[in-house]
């Protein structure tokens, strides 16, 4: 069969993916900024915009939507044309959630450290930039959608089926959590008030978790694992059972981030429940993940990404272990309000989605530029060393400190006043937030040298030339 003249959009790809990079330092380097305001407050110069409440909220947006979803969009876009043998749905398209993408990324860059917050976690933005999001994500869909639609390919391989459903959530949460009446370019006021409120929000916060920071992620477990390991999926029967079920369950369990609080008692109940349900589709998938190397473990020894995306699938299963105890009301009543919940959150963060995202990019990166492999393969594995070192460094410092800092808080003498001023607490804490900073520190580092690597890859990669798309009838449909 005569491969067809049509070739694959990688230039989107590539652009996606050098982003992710550069938003992966910007992201991560602010993380270390507020780490060390934590530990020497000074650092904030007296300036409003580097106070710590702007910049937290910087770098929140900047790892998950600029970092994460530069990453995501690449993948996705390169995973769907592989998978469907087909070009994108539209170029221009595409060439939009690029640049519209960005100029989001700029105007958060702008407006978060001079203060213009809606106030809702991972939801701050004003309404202008909410509106320049939703017609990126609609021109997402409508690029991504229509690939699968003309695709050349009966089977719609599960990966897209996770990327597919991230895109139509991330749709309905944005719309339904950002509905606000605007008072002034800067300013909007939410549509719900009180419990209300809250219960929106944190639908929208855990779901933007599921979906956004797991689904899409499992997405692209589901193409790089077995593509670096050169085998099929451990389980294909198990993927489709996994996608269902997460997606089914994970809906329901946002109330455990709101334990204790003015909602109704069985809707926080019902949350718990959900959570701990939550678990098995959570493992069932990882175990799929790193099964899919039964047999060529042998290969984790020599190949430093199929390491990244191995342990990154660890944390993924450390991270759905830890949640559903948090989500346990007696256990919340310990973790809220600490560090441990921080520390859960990198564990998923840090250790999930940056090192599944970065494994996926060394995979991915080559091919793109017409290379065999990456300029230094030695450079990934010091890589790898960095990132693992930096991110248990993070994770148990702020374990330690939070549950430290949770029984501190509850201790009681026995004529029922408390142990420990809250200073006091504070003042225990303070080694492991130096902790914190020295793993962040060497996560930094790691992503220095990725950089150079990209750079040392891409220069070497000369003029490129487009790929063409695979004949239709191609039995491999994942090459
Ligand atoms: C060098 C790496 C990083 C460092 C040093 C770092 C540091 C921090 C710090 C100091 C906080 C504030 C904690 C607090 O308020 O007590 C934070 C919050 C957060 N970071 Fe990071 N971070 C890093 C990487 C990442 C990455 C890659 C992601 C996501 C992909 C991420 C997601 C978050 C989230 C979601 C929060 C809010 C947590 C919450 O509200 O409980 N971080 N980070
Ligand atoms: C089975 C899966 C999971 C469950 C049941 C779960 C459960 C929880 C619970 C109970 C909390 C603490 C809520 C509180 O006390 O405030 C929490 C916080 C959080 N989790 Fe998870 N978690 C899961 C997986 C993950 C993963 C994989 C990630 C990241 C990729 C993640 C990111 C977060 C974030 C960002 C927060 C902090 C939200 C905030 O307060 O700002 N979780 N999770």
């Amino acid at each position: 069969m005569q491969a067809s003249a049509e070739t694959y959009n990688d230039k989107i790809v590539r652009q996606f993916a050098a982003v992710t990079v550069l938003w992966g330092i910007v992201g991560m380097a602010v993380g270390v900024l507020i780490a060390a305001q934590l530990y020497w407050p000074a650092l904030n110069f007296d300036t409003a915009w580097l106070s710590y409440g702007r910049l937290r909220p910087l770098h929140t947006n900047a790892v998950i939507f600029a970092f994460g979803g530069s990453a995501l969009f690449a993948t996705s876009y390169y995973i769907v044309q592989r998978t469907c043998h087909v070009r994108l749905f539209s170029d221009k398209l595409a060439a939009f959630t690029f640049w519209g993408w960005q100029a989001v990324i700029v105007a958060a860059a702008i407006t978060l450290p001079m203060g213009l917050t809606q106030g809702k976690e991972y939801a701050e933005l004003e309404w202008p930039i909410d509106l320049l999001i939703t017609a990126v994500w609609v021109a997402y869909g409508v690029v991504f959608f229509g690939t699968i639609v003309k695709r050349r390919v009966r089977h719609i391989y599960v990966a897209n089926w996770f990327f597919g459903a991230y895109i139509i959530t991330i749709a309905l949460l944005h719309i339904v959590n950002n509905m606000a009446i605007p008072v002034s370019m800067g300013k909007s006021y939410s549509m719900y008030s009180g419990a209300v409120d809250a219960m929106a929000q944190w639908w929208y916060g855990h779901n933007a978790v599921g979906f956004f920071l797991t689904a899409a992620f499992l997405g692209m477990m589901y193409y790089f694992v077995p593509k670096q390991a050169g085998r099929p999926v451990y389980s294909y029967r198990l993927s489709i059972v996994h996608f269902w079920a997460l997606i089914a369950i994970y809906m329901w369990a946002g109330p455990h981030h709101l334990q204790y609080t003015a909602l109704p008692d069985w809707a926080q109940s019902l949350g718990m429940v959900f959570s701990i349900v939550l678990l098995a589709p959570s493992w069932g998938g990882a175990i799929n993940g790193i099964m899919t190397l039964s047999g060529a473990w042998d290969k984790l020894r020599t190949d430093p990404i199929l390491k990244f995306l191995i342990v990154a699938i660890s944390f993924y299963m450390i991270a759905t272990f830890e949640g559903p105890m948090m989500s346990i009301k007696t256990v919340n009543s310990l973790s809220h309000y600490t560090d441990w919940t921080v520390g859960h959150v990198h564990a998923g963060a840090l250790g999930w989605v940056a090192m599944i995202s970065i494994g996926s990019l060394y995979s991915l990166l080559p091919r793109l530029l017409g290379q065999k492999e990456m300029f230094s393969v030695k450079a990934i594995d010091l890589h790898f060393w960095l990132h693992t070192v930096g991110v248990l460094l993070y994770i148990a410092s702020m374990w330690i400190a939070g549950v430290m800092q949770g029984l501190m808080w509850r201790a009681t003498n026995p004529d029922g006043t408390l142990t420990y001023s809250f200073v006091e607490a504070l003042n225990a804490t303070y080694p492991y937030y130096l902790g914190r900073l020295a793993g962040g520190l060497v996560v930094l580092a790691g992503m220095f040298l990725m950089a150079w690597n990209v750079i040392r890859t891409w220069q070497q990669a000369g003029d490129l030339v487009p790929t063409p798309v695979l004949p239709p009838d191609t039995a491999s449909a994942h090459a």
